[in-house]
């Protein structure tokens, strides 16, 4: 992995000119194993970011439909997915390195040939790295809910991210997310139901029940524990040009 596709590397043009960011870069170090799966497995399963279009037939050596996990923490719930749905092609972006290793060590681990991992700002990868309806398939689970109002505005679902999202997504593609922070689930529900892009598929009560694939993450049993709920929305891609 090269530090020009470091998110935190002040050198990333397009994540440098933007001022506001989803995520802050965790303190944290990667265990040995992890840092040496981001050495050694990192050619194998990582892509490094660039802002030209992937060949994605190339990267994967075939042609399947795509499915993309945005801030997959330390994994869990894309190797799970990925190891379910051998016939998809699978992407993760994380900007966290432990993560990425964690999740690294996992697909060597699993043998897995149909997923790959991009270590950079999503909204990057999906604005600059990613062909326009290149996607099947999004997965946002627990994104950072950035609990205070004054860091409301550094929450990933926003009305421009929705958009930057449904370019990447073929017409009639699904959008699911989760989260545990209800004023966050409300939100996500405010902004993408406002959207013309996408409909949701629980439209009478606006949440899906819980996705039985989605394995239970780190992040999910830690705020089982603290007494949360969990909220999980599904939405479709519209063609907004359709009668
Ligand atoms: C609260 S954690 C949840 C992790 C995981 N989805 C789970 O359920 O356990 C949110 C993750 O999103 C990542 N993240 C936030 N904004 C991101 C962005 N713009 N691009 C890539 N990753 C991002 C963070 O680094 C963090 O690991």
């Amino acid at each position: 992995m090269t530090d020009a596709s470091s998110p935190d590397n002040p050198a990333s043009p397009p994540a440098s000119r933007r001022s506001i960011r989803s995520f802050v870069i965790r303190a944290g170090r990667a265990t040995v194993g992890q840092q040496r799966a981001l050495e050694e497995l990192w050619p194998k399963y990582g892509i490094e970011f660039s802002a030209q279009p992937l060949d994605l037939d190339q990267t994967f050596g075939r042609r399947a439909p795509r499915m993309l996990e945005i801030g997959f923490g330390a994994g869990e719930a894309m190797l799970a997915f990925a190891q379910a749905h051998p016939e998809l092609d699978c992407i993760g972006v994380e900007v966290h390195k432990p993560g990425v290793g964690h999740l690294l060590l996992g697909a060597e681990t699993a043998g897995l040939s149909n997923l790959r991992v991009i270590c950079h700002d999503a909204v990057d990868v999906l604005q600059q790295q990613l062909a326009p309806g290149s996607l099947q398939l999004i997965h946002i689970f627990f994104p950072d809910p950035w609990h205070k109002k004054r860091h409301h505005k550094r929450r990933l679902i926003q009305p421009e991210f929705v958009e930057i999202l449904a370019r990447s997504l073929a017409i009639g593609g699904t959008l699911r997310l989760a989260t545990d922070w209800e004023h966050y689930a409300m939100h996500m529900r405010e902004v993408l139901d406002a959207s013309p892009l996408f409909a949701n598929e629980a439209a009478e009560t606006g949440f899906v029940t819980r996705n039985e694939e989605r394995p239970l993450t780190r992040f999910e049993r830690r705020g089982q524990r603290l007494g949360h709920g969990v909220w999980d929305l599904s939405y479709r891609r519209l063609d907004p040009a359709a009668p």
